[in-house]
């Protein structure tokens, strides 16, 4: 039997997803584990709801270090002791280093509360609302230089109705997100996903 690969979940916040990651694991036979949680802001729930589950957890921001660099450096330094296979964004509102995303690569997924290409950045839900967009939805993708940039690997779509508030598409966002994140992560750590230029491929 194969050992189950090593998830880090970097998280800023509130942490509803990392939930739904740990809540899918712990209701199915995953072929990953959540080993640990990185947060760059202490006060993140994220970091609460970890030691819930007994996962260890690290906290540091870039201004405990001299520069960004030594931030990225320690990053990196952090994953390989532990040993991680995935790094799972989210709700981490840093941009990771170069570094990181070098020796990563193809190894970082980030989940995108929109339909990517269309609104990058941290408002995806309030710019597609603002914008008009009869649907929108949600995006897993891997992550590389570029600003919600990577490969996608899966997306879901969610309907905007007229009467819509930025406070009930949110809501409906979030469902989707919590369904689908859990399901990439699984494909990931089950050696399901090629990556084939842009494309990325879920083999059966
Ligand atoms: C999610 O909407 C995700 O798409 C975005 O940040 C939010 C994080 O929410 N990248 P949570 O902290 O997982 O509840």
């Amino acid at each position: 039997m194969t050992s189950k690969k090593k998830i880090a979940v970097f998280a800023s916040g509130f942490g509803s997803n990392l939930q739904a990651i740990l809540d899918y694991q712990s209701a199915s036979k995953p072929n990953g584990e959540v080993v640990l949680v990185f947060s760059n802001n202490k006060a993140a729930y994220a970091l609460e709801r970890a030691k819930r589950h007994k996962i260890k957890t690290a906290c540091f921001s870039p201004s405990d270090f001299a520069g960004r660099e030594e931030y990225d450096k320690q990053i990196v330094k952090m994953l390989d002791c532990e040993d991680i296979d995935l790094v799972v964004l989210a709700g981490y509102m840093l941009l990771l280093g170069k570094h990181v995303i070098e020796c990563y690569r193809n190894r970082i997924i980030n989940i995108h509360p929109a339909l990517l290409p269309s609104f990058k950045g941290t408002h995806g839900i309030k710019d597609a609302l603002e914008y008009g967009v009869k649907i929108t939805g949600v995006t897993v993708h891997f992550v590389d230089e570029g600003l919600d940039s990577g490969p996608i690997i899966i997306q879901e779509t969610v309907t905007v109705s007229q009467d819509e508030t930025l406070e009930s598409l949110e809501e409906k966002i979030h469902r989707v997100e919590h369904a689908i994140y859990p399901l990439a992560v699984d494909y990931f750590c089950s050696g399901r996903l090629k990556i084939s230029g842009r494309k990325v491929i879920i083999t059966t």
